[in-house]
């Protein structure tokens, strides 16, 4: 392997320009396994270290000013294979997970991200959604986003990303490229998500994988974030989670919200009793009504009036939307 069949030192100058918070804080692992930092950070020799295997870096990523240059989407399989694992049976897995890539990918499309602003790599124990940004932004802003996206794509609790932690000099993520140790394959580049299939992907790294990629300017993800805030409806559960005639607890902006599901009605009234504040999640759905097992005052589900005391007043109720498999709340109303 030569170093000009590789990539031009101009050309990953970009590379480090924008995946590295800044330049001390590259790290190096040791032979336990730990990752020590090293001064200088990633110069262009030490990335034709990464990429021939003879050491692993990985960047830290946050700067001085708390600020981001990237976001990662970890799209891996979790637990991961063991050593040995077969692969005809994670070929399966993959392609679900290739799923999830696309949903995130679509998602990310509808917060203004082109498609190349979103460069995917395959570790081989699943995908990695890299974003890069013209110039770092705040990590709370950066992190808003990448909840945004992962929760419009249906996946808040199954995919992790990188910022999560902001203490120190925020998360490490080990550097692309690598032979993966659990499956022996090597890393590469995913150049189009739609016809790439884990079964016969090429081995051979894509050395110029930012050729491809655009970093995202100034404006999008405060513009999405912004845009998020300012709307009113909150999603507080699947819709799974409420069958036919049940009631459950959800929270909407820190407040107590019993749901109903009243013959494939859904409602959202104020979860706490007027009397004494009974927790009306444990009461019964029947008729229409909900009871307080307190002292037994009884509320109609879909408007929130009392029909039974000692209750003096009715419940607070919250507009319904079903949306994407998910109950999504409005502001309460009296
Ligand atoms: S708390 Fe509900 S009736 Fe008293």
């Amino acid at each position: 392997m030569t170093q000009q069949a590789i990539a031009s030192p101009k050309e990953y100058q970009m590379f480090i320009k924008c995946y590295r918070g800044r330049a001390d804080v590259v790290a190096q692992r040791q032979p336990d396994g730990s990752f020590k930092t090293v001064p200088g950070g990633f110069t262009y020799k030490r990335f034709l270290e990464q990429i021939e295997e003879r050491n692993v870096y990985c960047l830290y990523n946050l700067n001085a000013e708390g600020a981001v240059g990237f976001i990662l989407f970890d799209a891996d399989l979790f637990p991961r294979p063991g050593p040995g694992a077969r692969w005809d049976e994670l070929i399966p897995k993959f392609r679900a997970k290739k799923e999830q890539v696309i949903g995130l990918m679509q998602a990310l499309e509808k917060l203004g991200i082109r498609r190349e602003q979103i460069l995917v790599e395959f570790p081989s124990v699943g995908f990695h959604v890299v974003l890069a940004f013209e110039k770092p932004l705040p990590v709370q802003q950066v992190k808003a986003f990448a909840r945004l996206a992962r929760d419009q794509a249906g996946l808040t609790y199954e995919l992790p990303f990188y910022p999560h932690e902001v203490c120190g000099y925020g998360d490490r993520v080990l550097l692309p490229l690598r032979r993966n140790e659990n499956t022996g394959r090597r890393s590469n580049f995913v150049r189009d998500i739609l016809s790439f299939d884990p079964a016969t992907y090429n081995e051979t790294p894509d050395f110029h994988p930012l050729a491809r990629l655009q970093l995202i300017g100034p404006g999008v993800v405060e513009k999405a974030v912004e845009a998020s805030n300012s709307q009113d409806y909150e999603r507080v559960a699947r819709v799974e989670e409420l069958p036919l005639g049940t009631t459950k607890l959800a929270l909407y902006r820190g407040e107590r919200v019993l749901l109903v599901n009243q013959n494939g009605h859904y409602y959202a009234l104020g979860e706490l009793c007027p009397h004494a504040c009974g927790p009306l999640s444990l009461g019964q759905l029947r008729d229409g009504e909900v009871n307080c097992v307190w002292h037994g005052a009884r509320f109609r589900v879909n408007t929130g009036e009392v029909t039974a005391g000692p209750a003096l007043t009715g419940l607070v109720h919250h507009p319904v939307v079903l949306k994407d498999g998910y109950v999504w709340l409005g502001p309460s109303q009296p």
